[in-house]
């Protein structure tokens, strides 16, 4: 590893400073009181929030509510209108927002302007969106009858998002929703409060600049952490939640919400797979791992976490790999040279390193996976030596297990056999094994893809998984749909009242 960047630069750095520029700007209440937000770079604290309680979600709640009264009847493409000028304010603050989400979180700058690029696209997509709410028109079995799908809004939407995508996973919910007429409620991570703070504000001065002072409200930031989450879960006038975050989180807040009946859309643990066959271009594969496995310092739910190789190609793909990996840069996220950031956390680092030391012990070789500092951590290769359940937990960390296979069949039970089922992707220049990869026999992911890593997804798809990832789709393709309320609708416009299937009961 290139340690130069690290050492000469990061005691050094005054993050607060850039942040306290930022907050100043967007005007952000980061009082000096409650829950302080520290930097994982090298932990200097950059400002304080106040969690709020009950009584504070229901005074948001109501307001909220009040705001969809109006939202709920203002034209949707006019309400498209409001989204593709929030976008346009975005891209005006795309390099101050990415430079919050790499104060708060670590990311590495580029990376962090992707995350807010994420937003522009999906509000982009939501202007166009507003016109397109289409509902089916279907044949009646009756004469002079009709009918039809009429979708409408559900009303209020608790977003529970994460510290790794502050910005990004939140906009899917808010930009879809938005456009079909529905209101948030918005509970970020305590990790990442004040990049959530500086959306807001951006969103309230649209509203400003076009006069809708009430459709501020169409947006509500509900700050806190487990608990605050807990409450957005009970309440029952928060007809849909997103919950973004582990599976053990979707575990626990998930039932909740489905015991009231609300509805629930959730993005939960990863697991992702890559499938390398004797038939890949290896270059392309190799370029792709290191992406998606060491990218974001391996915390995305996207990220790589097995490569499953045949074992034709392994040592070689694996020794390449432990060299490629060696020449990362690590150190100041915000040094145009460096692709690894920090983990968001001390703790992050400890379960790393345990993880890595479960794995010497049961007697695999480890590639890397040294602790650098409190936060930073070298990325690791995990050399399978036998079969190991270790691999079916997810770790929110850069561990790559590589394990090798014989035949395709099993690559893909390999592949298929964890709890999780996010993202998954093979490389190879045979079309029979990339059709049978994405086929009925093939990854049982939400997320497949043929020649491209796990990670990185445009927000033209749905972006989702099966089994415990939660089975919610968001970002693109119908994923609104599931915001919506669907009225089937049938309209009789003669003299006549024949009942459907034939049946009579005339009286
Ligand atoms: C997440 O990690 O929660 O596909 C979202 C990707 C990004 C989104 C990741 N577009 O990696």
């Amino acid at each position: 590893m290139n340690k130069n960047k690290f050492e000469t630069n990061m005691e050094l750095k005054d993050y607060t400073v850039r942040f306290n520029t930022l907050a100043n700007k967007y005007k952000l209440n980061c009082s000096q009181s409650g829950t302080a937000v520290c930097t994982p770079m090298n932990g200097e604290v950059l400002g304080h929030f106040s969690e709020e309680y009950n009584d504070t979600l229901q005074q948001h709640v109501d307001l909220a509510k009040e705001a969809f009264a109006k939202w709920k009847v203002y034209p949707a493409p006019k309400r498209g209108e409001m989204m593709r000028q929030f976008g346009n304010a975005v891209r005006e603050a795309k390099e101050d927002l990415s430079a919050m989400i790499t104060l708060e979180n670590g990311k590495v700058f580029q990376e962090s302007m992707g995350e807010i690029q994420e937003v522009i696209d999906i509000c982009d997509f939501a202007v166009g969106l507003s016109r397109q709410l289409y509902g089916l028109t279907m044949p009646s079995e009756r004469e002079d009858h009709r009918m039809q799908e009429i979708w409408n809004p559900y009303g209020v939407v608790g977003v529970v998002s994460a510290f790794n995508f502050p910005a990004a996973v939140w906009s899917w919910n808010f930009a879809i929703a938005g456009v079909g007429g529905n209101v948030t409620v918005w509970k970020p991570s305590p990790k990442t409060p004040f990049i959530s703070m500086m959306l807001k504000q951006i969103w309230d001065n649209t509203c400003e600049q076009n006069n809708l002072s009430w459709a501020k409200d169409v947006l509500r930031l509900y700050l806190g952490s487990n608990s605050q989450a807990v409450a957005l879960c009970t309440h029952k006038d928060v007809r849909v939640v997103s919950l973004t975050g582990s599976s053990a989180m979707g575990e626990k807040l998930g039932p909740i919400v489905t015991k009231r009946f609300g509805k629930l859309i959730m993005e939960l643990g990863g697991n992702n797979a890559m499938i390398v066959t004797p038939e890949a271009n290896l270059k392309l594969a190799l370029k792709s791992i290191l992406f998606s496995a060491v990218g974001t310092a391996g915390q995305r739910c996207t990220t790589l976490r097995r490569l499953i190789v045949h074992n034709s190609i392994k040592d070689d793909l694996v020794e390449k790999l432990a060299k490629a990996y060696k020449t990362i840069n690590y150190g100041d996220p915000f040094d145009s040279e460096v692709l690894l950031g920090p983990m968001i956390s001390k703790e992050s680092v400890d379960k790393m390193q345990d993880v890595l030391e479960t794995c010497k012990a049961n007697g695999h070789t480890v590639h890397g996976g040294e602790r650098i500092s409190e936060t930073y951590a070298e990325p690791s290769i995990v050399e399978l030596k036998h079969n190991d359940d270790i691999t079916k937990t997810e770790t929110f960390a850069p561990i790559l297990y590589v394990i090798g296979y014989d035949d395709l069949d099993e690559a893909i039970n390999i592949q298929n056999d964890v709890p999780q089922g996010l993202s998954s992707c093979i490389f190879t220049d045979n079309l029979k094994e990339a059709e049978r990869f994405v086929g009925a026999n093939g990854s049982d992911c939400g997320i497949v893809n043929v020649n491209i890593g796990p990670s990185g997804a445009e927000i033209g798809g749905a972006f989702g998984g099966e089994k415990a990832t939660g089975g919610g789709r968001e970002s693109g393709s119908d994923a609104w749909k599931q915001y919506m309320k669907r009225s089937t609708v049938t309209i009789n416009y003669g003299d006549d009242l024949p009942l459907a299937q034939g049946v009579k009961f005339d009286v």
